[in-house]
């Protein structure tokens, strides 16, 4: 099951118009909240955005965002700093369950990477995003999962190409 997941899960960047279905979201988002995290600390936050004039303004919140031009919803996931120092993890395997819950409900979706990146020169993402979304300042923007109906249709994972040289046995340099 998880590996019929992992095998068929690709990013989409170009999604339909048809909206998911509110129960579809919430199956989702359940999904997201059920995460594992550092001490059980549960920083993140989650903002849904399916405003179509908001999405367009996330859409240029930098470059390489531009799956949300026809994304009809956008995860945006936040991180309490205050809360563990290990809030980039914790988010990222949240935003991992949520990979793989639009992929076994048959939505596509495309990570867009928001810390450490630039709106312009010297204006970062994660401002711009704050400001279109009244983010408190105290919460770190980690990134956007981009979601919908694919319009786009991907290879599955290749199983024989996969890069098996990056898994060592018993010390480095090894082969499996
Ligand atoms: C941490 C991270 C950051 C990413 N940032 C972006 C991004 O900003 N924009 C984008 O279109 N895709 C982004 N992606 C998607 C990757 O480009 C994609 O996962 C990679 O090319 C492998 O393709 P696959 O997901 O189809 O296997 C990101 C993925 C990860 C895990």
């Amino acid at each position: 099951m998880i590996d019929t997941l992992l095998h068929s899960r690709r990013t989409v960047r170009s999604f339909t118009e048809r909206k998911p279905e509110e129960e579809t979201l919430r199956t989702i988002m359940e999904g997201a909240l059920m995460a594992p995290s550092s001490k059980g600390s549960q920083p993140w936050e989650f903002v849904l955005v399916t405003e179509r004039e908001r999405l367009d303004k996330l859409s240029v919140a930098k470059s390489n965002a531009n799956a949300l031009e026809t994304a009809p919803v956008a995860v945006v996931i936040l991180g309490d700093p205050e809360k563990t120092d290990v809030w980039v993890e914790d988010c990222a395997i949240a935003a991992t369950h949520i990979y793989l819950g639009a992929e076994d409900l048959g939505l596509g979706s495309c990570w867009i990477q928001i810390r450490n990146r630039l709106h312009s020169p010297g204006s970062s993402a994660e401002q711009y995003v704050r400001d279109v979304l009244e983010i408190p300042s105290s919460m770190a923007v980690a990134c956007i999962i981009a979601l919908g109906y694919p319009a786009e249709e991907k290879q599955a994972h290749d199983r024989n190409r996969l890069p098996m040289g990056k898994i060592h046995k018993e010390r480095f340099g090894s082969e499996l």
